[in-house]
């Protein structure tokens, strides 16, 4: 999958062509209540008010060797990549991860092994996705809640943020993300 010219400006993220993995707006949102209230409703449109979040089909590089897949600052996402980490040895039965909002963080996560799904939740909409292929990831932006589940056996979520750890930018307490996230003009 080719990807071509700049970020549109003010594009939060660029995808590639072809079509992307398309996210879930089903019941899982309501099955998301580790630590949430259900306030806030599943609703149309996209989940991310400072930036919106979105599936982006990476490029790849395919041939008799195997797959290469490529993530680049400025081409596949507009933020500059200053942090990578990765979760990995959950089972089925593990709890969720996540359960946190951040205040400027930016992110792509990828399903570099196996598959989870993540729900957003922006203070006014919700979507969960399941991402289970190497070949595309899920931009999150500022001022989202996200929670990771449903982890399939020796999955590895990769992520690439765009700061380094604080824990000053989370919001660890729903109430106080909801709080801020609904105040947003
Ligand atoms: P935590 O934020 O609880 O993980 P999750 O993404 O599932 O919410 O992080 C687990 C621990 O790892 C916590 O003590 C913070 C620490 N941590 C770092 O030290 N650096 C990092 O880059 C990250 C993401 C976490």
């Amino acid at each position: 999958m080719e990807l071509t010219g700049p970020p549109a400006p003010g594009a939060a993220v660029r995808a590639g062509r072809g079509a992307a993995p398309r996210p879930e707006r089903s019941a899982a949102i309501a099955e998301n209540t580790a630590g949430q209230p259900a306030e806030a409703p599943a609703g149309d449109g996209p989940v991310g008010r400072v930036k919106p979040c979105r599936l982006i089909r990476l490029e790849q590089h395919i041939d008799p060797r195997g797959s290469l897949s490529v993530v680049e600052s400025g081409m596949t996402v507009d933020f500059a990549i200053e942090r990578v980490y990765y979760m990995h040895g959950q089972a089925a039965s593990s709890p969720p991860r996540g359960l946190h909002g951040h205040r400027t963080l930016e992110q792509l996560v990828i399903a570099v092994h196996g598959g989870f799904s993540i729900t957003l939740d922006d203070g006014f909409r919700r979507a969960t996705y399941r991402l289970d292929e190497p070949g595309a990831g899920l931009y999150i932006g500022p001022m989202v809640w996200r929670v990771l589940k449903d982890f399939a056996p020796d999955s590895v979520a990769l992520v690439l943020a765009s700061r380094h750890y604080e824990e000053s930018d989370y919001y660890r307490d729903y109430d106080t993300f909801l709080r801020d996230a609904r105040s947003l003009t």
